[in-house]
């Protein structure tokens, strides 16, 4: 394994300066998409925007065997033996960082979980402070969730060459694994890309994930992409995207194949964008009643945490039509697909 690169030979970003070093500092801009190398494959997985259609059907070709590994079917492979992965989440996670682990593991690779809130940036050391730190421990891949849109292109950017940056969230920008697990998930029930009436519903404005759902679902031919939403909560100029915009829930809802469900990201928000959670379930919430819109065989997906009563109502959750727990499981599956091509398998 290569050393780490030596401080002085990093450039630094493109974009904004006043973040490098300086812990907290809201980057608005994200930089510059590097997650290609010169052969076009994968270096690091940071956005789904801008990558090939046939990168993203490779990833989800990659991750329908190791499925049985996933569910323990199979034993453990050895493709990231000997390989670190560290875990940095700083901000909280249940389902992307317990996965990550999992998948992790199932590929024999060291996985180390950096405690944030015990780490050393609670004394005010500077992200690429800590991730210059654990590349002296030898680190091979690093798992990033944060705060800051850009954080992980921020990071992906300063490593050596020989370690691979995963993006699992950054602020309102992206959360590609979610993306593609989603669309492993679609791909699983529904097969065909081609002909499918796909809506998602609620917060567009502050999820990452409806922006790597929206860019995965039109790269992959989805002919019809609706964003269902108050006009508070969906972006300016969201049709730029490729998607049909509705207001009124019951017509976006009309013969869709596929439901996404969003939570409110409140702790995005800024000012009232909302009379009330109750206001906004009468009108925007998933009941059984206004379900009944969508095709009878649609699906209802929802990539968590779901809040019953505000976004989906128990009964659909928890329903037939419901596939938020094969999400999850599927989301092994696709972690380990990605980890492995980053390692080069
Ligand atoms: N979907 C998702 O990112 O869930 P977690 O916040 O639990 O990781």
């Amino acid at each position: 394994m290569s050393a780490p690169k030596p401080a002085a030979s990093r450039q630094p970003p493109r974009g904004d300066k006043k973040h490098l070093g300086r812990p907290g500092v809201f980057l608005e801009t994200p930089l510059r998409n590097p997650q290609l190398n010169g052969h076009g494959e994968l270096q690091h997985l940071l956005t789904i925007e801008g990558l090939p259609r046939e990168i993203l059907t490779r990833i989800l070709d990659t991750a329908a065997p190791f499925t049985e590994v996933a569910e323990r079917e199979v034993k453990k492979l050895p493709l990231l033996r000997g390989k670190s992965v560290f875990n940095l989440f700083f901000e909280p996670s249940t389902r992307t960082r317990t996965t990550f682990e999992i998948a992790a593991k199932r590929l024999s690779a060291d996985v180390l979980n950096l405690n944030i809130s015990t780490s050393s940036q609670t004394k005010g050391e500077s992200l690429l402070d800590t991730i210059d730190n654990l590349s002296a421990m030898h680190a091979d891949m690093f798992v990033v969730r944060h705060a800051s849109s850009g954080a992980a292109h921020l990071i992906a950017q300063h490593v050596a060459d020989h370690i691979h940056v995963i993006n699992a969230g950054d602020g309102r920008h992206a959360h590609p694994t979610q993306g593609l697990l989603d669309m492993y998930t679609i791909r699983h029930y529904k097969r065909d890309f081609t002909r499918l009436v796909v809506a998602i519903v609620g917060d567009v404005l502050h999820s990452r994930v409806a922006r790597s759902q929206i860019h995965a679902l039109t790269t992959l031919g989805v002919p019809e992409v609706r964003v269902i939403g108050p006009k508070t909560l969906l972006p300016a100029q969201v049709e730029r995207l490729g998607v049909r915009v509705f207001h009124d829930m019951r017509e976006g809802l009309r013969d869709a194949d596929v439901v996404m469900m969003l939570r409110l990201q409140n702790e995005r928000m800024q000012g009232s964008l909302l009379p009330s959670a109750q206001e906004y379930f009468k009108v925007f919430g998933l009941t059984p009643e206004k379900l009944a819109l969508a095709r009878p065989d649609a699906i209802v997906m929802h990539p968590g945490p779901m809040n019953r009563g505000v976004e989906i109502d128990s009964a659909v959750a928890d329903g037939p039509q419901a596939v938020i727990l094969p999400q999850v499981t599927f989301g092994i599956a696709v972690r380990m697909a990605v980890m492995s091509m980053l390692a080069g398998n």
